[in-house]
């Protein structure tokens, strides 16, 4: 393996941040894992795993050591009549494995499709979309702890996965490096159409010239129409620097709820999982910040949730546009918008 100096982490962050970093490493094989533990530049810097860096907002030079997981392999670890177990290295393109899964008619996967990132990153955030998240269709995660190399499997009730949330961004946040994960696909037809806005392009799809309803058929026809959807909503970070939604959506309770409906009667909330969230986007949007531009940096015309960087942009100026803009919603709805990317 290579430890290389100052490494320009512009084409490996999303939103497209020209930072370096002080050392940078690629991850390729077990082999590399093993010698990447016992390296001083590794043993005595702070560190970041990176996989496709679509959730990281670098605000300075990183003074330490960046590792990229480049660890490659999509296989079927084992099935039954109803199930299948697919396994997959960290370093791999989710949207590969998405690929991969929908084209053999597996399913459990396909709301999830399009999402830009590698597969290793998917459990530390717990990714989730259009009424599916990671944690329904994961088996277990495997990773290696950094301190004695030493490789666990992870079962998914030991991940303590949550919304946005999990054991890696916790108690154990940069204490495993996350080799591989598998999941659990079902070989039955499965669709989830619980997420309002899906179930109503499937019914009425923008795509199709006479506006037929969609039959599903496969999974595929699910992660088509979710791909549709996101790719009119979302800025392609290829084209327009961003990282997904920048916030997370916001809980509260059932009196909270009752209380700002009273001021706001449109605010839209859904219930998931017996708790109550406000889309961030919505209350973003209330504030007047949807298409935002200042500088190189705004807030997204097509969705109040995402951050962007139109060119140039530095750290520092996509957090302050954030503060101001968290400010902003406490202040006309006294809520609190957290950021759901990891802010360096
Ligand atoms: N909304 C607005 N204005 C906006 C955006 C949203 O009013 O500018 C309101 C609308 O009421 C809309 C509702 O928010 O009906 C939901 O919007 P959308 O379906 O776009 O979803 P979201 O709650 O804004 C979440 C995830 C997305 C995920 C979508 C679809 C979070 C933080 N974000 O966004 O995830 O794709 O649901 O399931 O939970 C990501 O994490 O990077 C991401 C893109």
């Amino acid at each position: 393996m290579k430890i290389l100096k100052d490494y320009n982490l512009k084409d490996l962050n999303t939103f497209g941040v020209d930072v370096k970093a002080k050392f940078f490493t690629e991850i390729n094989n077990e082999e590399d894992l093993a010698e990447l533990f016992v390296q001083e530049e590794f043993k005595n810097n702070q560190r970041i795993f990176l996989g496709g860096g679509s959730n990281i907002l670098f605000t300075k030079d990183f003074d330490g050591m960046v590792v990229l997981n480049k660890l490659k392999g999509i296989e079927i670890a084992k099935e039954d009549f109803e199930n299948v177990w697919v396994r997959s290295f960290g370093g791999e393109f989710w949207q590969d494995l998405v690929t991969f899964i929908v084209n053999n008619g597996y399913w459990g996967i396909e709301n999830l499709a399009f999402i830009p990132g590698t597969v290793g990153a998917t459990p530390i955030q717990n990714i989730g979309a259009y009424g599916v998240e990671l944690k329904d269709i994961l088996e277990n995660v495997e990773a290696f702890e950094v301190e004695t190399g030493k490789n666990k499997i992870f079962s998914r009730e030991e991940c303590e996965l949550g919304y946005r949330d999990s054991v890696f961004k916790n108690k154990l946040k940069g204490k495993y490096f996350i080799s591989a994960i598998t999941l659990k696909l079902s070989k039955i037809p499965k669709p989830n159409l619980s997420y309002k806005i899906l179930k109503e392009y499937l019914e009425k799809p923008a795509s199709s010239a006479d506006g037929n309803k969609i039959k599903i058929n496969s999974p595929k026809d699910i992660s088509d129409a979710v791909t549709f959807i996101r790719q009119n909503k979302l800025p392609n970070p290829k084209i327009i620097g961003n990282a997904g939604s920048f916030f997370k959506n916001v809980f509260v309770s059932k009196e909270q709820l009752s209380n700002l409906l009273k001021v706001f009667p449109k605010m839209p909330y859904f219930e998931e999982d017996k708790v109550i969230k406000i889309p961030a986007g919505w209350l973003i949007e209330q504030c007047e910040w949807k298409g935002y531009k200042v500088g190189n940096v705004g807030v997204y015309e097509k969705q109040a949730l995402v951050l962007v960087n139109y060119g140039g942009a530095t750290g520092g100026e996509i957090v302050d546009l954030s503060n101001k803009i968290i400010k902003s919603v406490k202040e006309k709805f006294g809520l609190e918008l957290i950021p759901e990317v990891n802010i360096v």
